[in-house]
């Protein structure tokens, strides 16, 4: 029987019984009675379930966690909000997906207490932009939004805070123009992150924006894919060797999600496999990964 292995189990993740139940299909009855030894049913397949639970929790244990790792990469884009912020300037951050702009702006964020940092999503008009800034400020303010920008100006005059919109390839161009005035007659830092479409936003199909592009001080671009010496890091911190740098430099393309999935994918098949990564499993997940 299992029951010590699921007791250690629960003991490890302090998930609940009931939780725990679900984890292995079981109603939480069934799983409280095998706990007991008191279950009078399909004993084995609850061992069966307990086991393949237990190294499912095991492979993910050994999951890269997803500490901030400070390549040179991490660094410029924490420093090019830093500007941003010293000078009270707008700045542009683009790249493509998965490049680590987030993880970098977070970071950025979570050492520096005066940074708001909002998240941009598909559904985001002016009134969800100015309704999520409030929010973020602490700021009540009517529902229309001339009551909410007049608060949130007011608000951010003379306090040297920095405002990080990410994602804002996705906001529209009266989103866009409703920053452009926060930052004029507020006169903070603001820090436009998105992918390469978000300067061409800027723009404007026929350059009609200029009011906005002209305000971006500086672009931290950081292209198509990462320098091999950012790539290098990550591998490191992961595997702890460099030998696999090239290989995986070559099959993540540059990109820093891609080589998360694979560095988590080869390690956890190395556990599985009680073997030390080879350059066959990394060939194997390369293979599975959507390009
Ligand atoms: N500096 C970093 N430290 C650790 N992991 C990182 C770092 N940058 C990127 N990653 C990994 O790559 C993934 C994608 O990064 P993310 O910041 O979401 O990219 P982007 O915002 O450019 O699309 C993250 O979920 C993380 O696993
Ligand atoms: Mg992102």
């Amino acid at each position: 029987m299992s029951i010590s292995l699921l007791k250690q189990h629960i003991e490890a993740t302090t998930l609940s019984q009931s939780q725990v139940a679900a984890q292995l299909g079981k109603s939480p009855a069934t799983i409280n009675q095998y706990l007991q030894g008191k279950y009078k049913g399909d004993v084995e397949s609850i061992d069966k379930a307990v086991v393949e639970l237990v190294e499912r929790q095991k492979s993910k244990s050994t999951d890269l966690s997803n500490a901030f790792i400070e390549t040179p990469m991490a660094h410029r884009t924490m420093q090019s909000c830093m500007f941003a912020h010293a000078m009270n300037d707008m700045q542009l951050i683009i790249g493509e997906a998965g490049l680590g702009k987030t993880m970098a702006l977070k970071e950025y964020a979570a050492r520096n207490s005066n940074v708001v940092m909002l998240e941009v999503d598909p559904t985001f008009s002016s009134k969800v932009l100015l309704a999520e800034i409030c929010n973020a400020l602490g700021v009540t303010a009517g529902r229309n939004n001339n009551a909410m920008m007049t608060a949130v100006i007011e608000k951010l005059k003379g306090s040297d805070r920095l405002l990080i919109i990410d994602e804002a390839e996705l906001l529209t161009l009266n989103s866009l123009e409703i920053l452009r005035r926060i930052h004029d007659k507020a006169c903070i830092g603001i820090v436009l992150a998105g992918m390469p479409r978000l300067r061409a936003n800027l723009r404007g199909a026929r350059g009609q924006y200029k009011q906005i592009y002209s305000r971006i001080g500086m672009v931290h671009d950081l292209k198509m894919r990462l320098p091999v010496e950012d790539i290098a890091m990550f591998c490191e911190a992961a595997l702890g060797t460099a030998e696999f740098n090239e290989t995986l430099n070559k099959v993540s393309q540059g990109n820093a999600r891609r080589l998360n999935k694979l560095l988590r994918g080869i390690n956890r098949m190395a556990v599985l496999n009680k073997a030390p990564v080879n350059k066959d499993m990394i060939g194997q997940f390369a293979d599975r990964l959507i390009d």
